[in-house]
This record gives structure tokens, C-alpha cells and sequence, in this order.
């Protein structure tokens, strides 16, 4: 048991770095897009029989706590139907009955940070109030895990949480061991360095020293770029090494990068749409979970076409942000 998730977390960690790695590849978005469909069509199999399955535990949860057998039949009569067990709570199966656990790394300004007064606990930002109305909107409560970013598929595949919502971008290889929903916001890498900086484009980082965060695609642009550079675990450390005069370049998410900006002096972004692409931010679910994924999804496609999202993604980017 103990060796097979070391071996998951292994392959996990390497499908995260081989989808970092694409990130840049100018073909990503167009074959995201096109690939969905496929995708989605081959695991329906794989869903049936992991909605059967979690429809029986769901039974045998309810048949231990009602002490006998014949008590989950007499749940399936009242929630009207023996096969969707899952509609005892009203609702999706979830780690946590009536929750739903959102794994997430807080150091992704505007998308998610910790605040005196988060949305959810002391999480802030535009990730988590996106959560918050998903699981309100479904009758649950939402809760979130915290953790690194490079332990947050991991974290799912194990079944510790429902979602990753974390501005993680959709990349091939991710979708190789959870699915995306809809994306909900579409970013790109940039460039942020020192005002008086003669970076003008990607190609000029060539003699640079450049600063990533780890895990991020962000990280595998640069890689793939076939330039050095030294990765940090939060995006705040590797902008104090900017600020500090430690490093000459800083490339991270747009939005992110914005909020750097915007709380240090003397820093601007350099984009270069030619060497960095756009990407897409979803949430993330276990593979086969299409029960969860479809109710992402109405709630992601209500909250964009309501305006719901750019508000949001308006009042987080005007906010200060508190790291
Ligand atoms: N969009 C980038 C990626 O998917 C960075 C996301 C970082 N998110 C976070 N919550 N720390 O790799």
C-alpha cells in the first residue's frame, strides 16, 4: 500500500513537471481545446463503474451508521431511487458529508492568499470565493486543505480532497491524472524585473539570472527554454531576491505577477506573448468523477456567463492583497 502511492506520487510528480514542460509548446492551447472531447469520451466507462462503486460505499457508510442493512434500503426509498445512493445527501459523495474539500496552495495572489478575514477561514481571493458560492450553491459548506502546490494532485488522486482550485493551468499531462472542468480564467507567464531593467523580451534572459517557483509552469517555460534558473517555493521569496538584486528576472502568472507589481516599488512585468502562450485555469477533480465534475461545471458556466467570475477576478485585482 505504502510503495503504490509512492509509486502514484511518483508518477504524479512527473506528470506535473512533463505538463510544466509543454506549457510553453506553442501547439498546448489549441490541443487542450481539442482534446477534450476525446478525453472526457473514453473515461465515460471508467466513471460508470467508478459512480457504481462510489454509490455502494456511499450505501455501506449509511448501512454502518443506521447499525443494519435494511436501514439504507429504507434511505434509497426515501431519496427515491436504489441506484443513486449519492442522493441520500442531496448531493455529490465527498470525502467529508455535506463538505466540499478544496485543496489549494495560498500563495497565489489574487487567485488565493491568507487574510485576517478569508471567504473560507483565513483564505482569501478569487479561487476561494468561487468555491465558497460552488459548494453553498449545492447545499454543502466548503472547506479547504492547504498545502504545497506540488502536493496538490497528489493529494487528490488520494482521495484526501474533492478539488484542487489553486489558478492551476490545464496541461496535458495533468490531464493524464485528474480531469479539469471548464477553464474559468485564462492567464499567461510574464516577465517582472527592476524598472531600469534592459529585459525587453523572453530571448533577452539568455544571461540572466532568472527566478521561478517550483512546481509552477512557470518554471518548466524557462526549463524548456534551455535556461538556468533557480526555483523558490513561493512566488514571495523569489520576488525578494528580485527586489534584494539577487536575481535579474522573475517569470510567473500574469495576474500574480500584477499583485507583485503592484506591493513592491521599483518592479515591472515584460510580456512576450510570442514566447509565452496563454493558459487556462481550472478545477481539478479525480479522474472519473463526473458526478462532481458536471456540478463544477453548471456552477463555472452560470458564474462566467452571470459575470460573476470578472467581477471577482476585478475586485481581487484592485484589492490589496495581504501575503
Ligand atoms: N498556473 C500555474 C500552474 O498551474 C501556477 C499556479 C500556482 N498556484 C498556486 N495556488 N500556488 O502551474
Amino acid at each position: 500500500m505504502k510503495k503504490a502511492t509512492k509509486v502514484l506520487a511518483l508518477v504524479l510528480s512527473m506528470a506535473m513537471t512533463m505538463a510544466a514542460l509543454t506549457a510553453c509548446g506553442n501547439d498546448t492551447a489549441a490541443a487542450d481545446s481539442t482534446d477534450v472531447t476525446a478525453v472526457e469520451d473514453t473515461q465515460t466507462d471508467a466513471a460508470a463503474d467508478s459512480e457504481a462503486a462510489d454509490a455502494q460505499t456511499d450505501a455501506a457508510a449509511d448501512s454502518e451508521a443506521a447499525d443494519a442493512q435494511t436501514d439504507a434500503a429504507a434511505d434509497s426509498e426515501a431519496a427515491d431511487t436504489q441506484t443513486d445512493a449519492a442522493a441520500d445527501t442531496g448531493a455529490v459523495a465527498t470525502v467529508q458529508d455535506g463538505v466540499l474539500t478544496f485543496g489549494t496552495n495560498p500563495e497565489f495572489p489574487p487567485f488565493e492568499f491568507v487574510a485576517a478575514n478569508g471567504v473560507i477561514d483565513q483564505y482569501d481571493g478569487i479561487d476561494m470565493a468561487i468555491a465558497k458560492q460552488i459548494a453553498e450553491e449545492n447545499g454543502m459548506t466548503a472547506a479547504i486543505e492547504s498545502m504545497e502546490f506540488d502536493s496538490l494532485l497528489i493529494a487528490l488522486q488520494n482521495g484526501q480532497i474533492d478539488a484542487v482550485i489553486a489558478g492551476m493551468t490545464v496541461t496535458d499531462e495533468r490531464k493524464e491524472a485528474v480531469d479539469f472542468s471548464v477553464p474559468y480564467y485564462t492567464a499567461t507567464q510574464v516577465m517582472i524585473v527592476k524598472e531600469d531593467s534592459d529585459i525587453a523580451k523572453a530571448a533577452d534572459m539568455a544571461d540572466k539570472k532568472i527566478c521561478v517557483v517550483q512546481g509552477y509552469t512557470g518554471e518548466t517555460c524557462v526549463s524548456d527554454m534551455g535556461y538556468d534558473y533557480e526555483a523558490f517555493k513561493k512566488g514571495t521569496e523569489a520576488i525578494l531576491e528580485l527586489v534584494n538584486g539577487k536575481c535579474d528576472v522573475v517569470v510567473i502568472d500574469s495576474a500574480t505577477a500584477q499583485k507583485y507589481v503592484d506591493d513592491n516599488e521599483g518592479l515591472k512585468i515584460v510580456e512576450d506573448p510570442d514566447a509565452f502562450e496563454s493558459e487556462e485555469y481550472a478545477i481539478a477533480v479525480q479522474k472519473g468523477n463526473t458526478q462532481l465534475l458536471d456540478m463544477i461545471n453548471s456552477a463555472i458556466e452560470a458564474k462566467l456567463a452571470d459575470g460573476t467570475i470578472s467581477a471577482l477576478s476585478a475586485q481581487y485585482l484592485d484589492a490589496d492583497s495581504e501575503e
